[in-house]
């Protein structure tokens, strides 16, 4: 890393995480992000689901959730740029503080809940992306009354923007999302949804995020089923919701006392460098 960059990291971690998180995203659309075309060389060149890669090293939904960077993305050398989640309806998610920095363990929490602009305004910006693969991370609305329709409705809406959609029923901060992962509703939802895309002019390959706190059981349903759905791949893995190994005396004392004010603001799950020993 430069001066510059160390500079401007530990000036970012001196604010609000979402704060810095909304900042980083503006900077991009300022032009202040790498420039450059995706990094790429005989054995970084990847295929999946028919997809070419220049390198399988790609952006994972939730950083540019509406879409507002696809320009500047696109410059940073990921093999694809996923965004989202969108969800049919804008939605506020879940109210700040919403995001907390673990630094001493290189992770983070975040309970965002979907927000998001709704996949009209989503649909907008797409509409004028930029070349390269880009997907889109579809969501349902918290108070839908039926989230499986939600998914395929957002497939349809967008679809002809996209190189790839990913059906995310994994992230733990929608109340009972996860619980669309269990057999009879995955198997409804994924028939929606692959329906809808069987329906499209052009057809995407559709994936499908599962979560890293899925027993082994779990796995061998959510994968006997996503084969029957002819799902392209599966995405894993989400965040999770386990809080083993981390040593951030705050976290640690939270994840012991439940009952703490702190114990509440902070359920939701974390990522990065504690997540690589589960998804192994
Ligand atoms: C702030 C934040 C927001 C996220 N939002 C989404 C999302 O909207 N949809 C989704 O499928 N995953 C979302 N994720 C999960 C990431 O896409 C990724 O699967 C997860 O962070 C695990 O990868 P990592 O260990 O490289 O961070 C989010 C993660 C973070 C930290």
């Amino acid at each position: 890393m430069s001066a510059l960059e160390k500079l401007g990291l530990a000036a970012l971690h001196r604010i609000d995480p979402e704060t810095g998180h909304g900042l980083a995203l503006k900077a991009l659309k300022a032009g202040l992000g790498p420039k450059g075309s995706p990094v790429t060389s005989a054995r970084l060149a990847t295929r999946v689901a028919g997809l070419d890669l220049p390198n399988p090293v790609g952006l994972a939904a939730g950083f540019d959730k509406n879409a507002v960077a696809l320009d500047a993305l696109a410059q940073t050398g990921f093999g694809f740029v996923e965004v989202g989640a969108a969800t049919p309806r804008p939605q506020e998610g879940n109210p700040r503080p919403r995001l907390w920095r673990l630094t001493q363990d290189r992770a983070a929490i975040n309970r965002f809940g979907f927000n998001n602009e709704g996949m009209e305004t989503i649909a907008g910006r797409l509409a004028r992306r930029p070349a390269g693969i880009i997907g889109l991370n579809l969501g349902a609305n918290k108070d839908s009354e039926d989230r499986a329709a939600d998914f395929a409705a957002v497939l349809t809406r967008c679809a002809a923007h996209l190189d790839f959609a990913t059906v995310n029923v994994s992230s733990p901060n929608t109340e009972k999302l996860r619980d669309l992962q269990g057999r009879a509703a995955l198997s409804a939802l994924l028939a929606g949804v692959m329906a809808a895309n069987a329906a499209l002019p052009r057809p995407l390959p559709v994936f499908l995020k599962i979560a890293p706190d899925l027993s082994e059981a779990e796995i061998e349903d959510v994968a006997r089923v996503a084969e029957e759905a002819r799902v392209s791949a599966i995405v894993a893995t989400n965040t999770t919701l386990s809080r083993d190994g981390l040593t951030d005396s705050s976290v640690t004392t939270w994840a012991a006392s439940r009952a703490s004010r702190c114990s509440r603001d902070r359920r939701g799950c974390w990522h990065v460098c504690p997540l690589s020993p589960i998804c192994r």
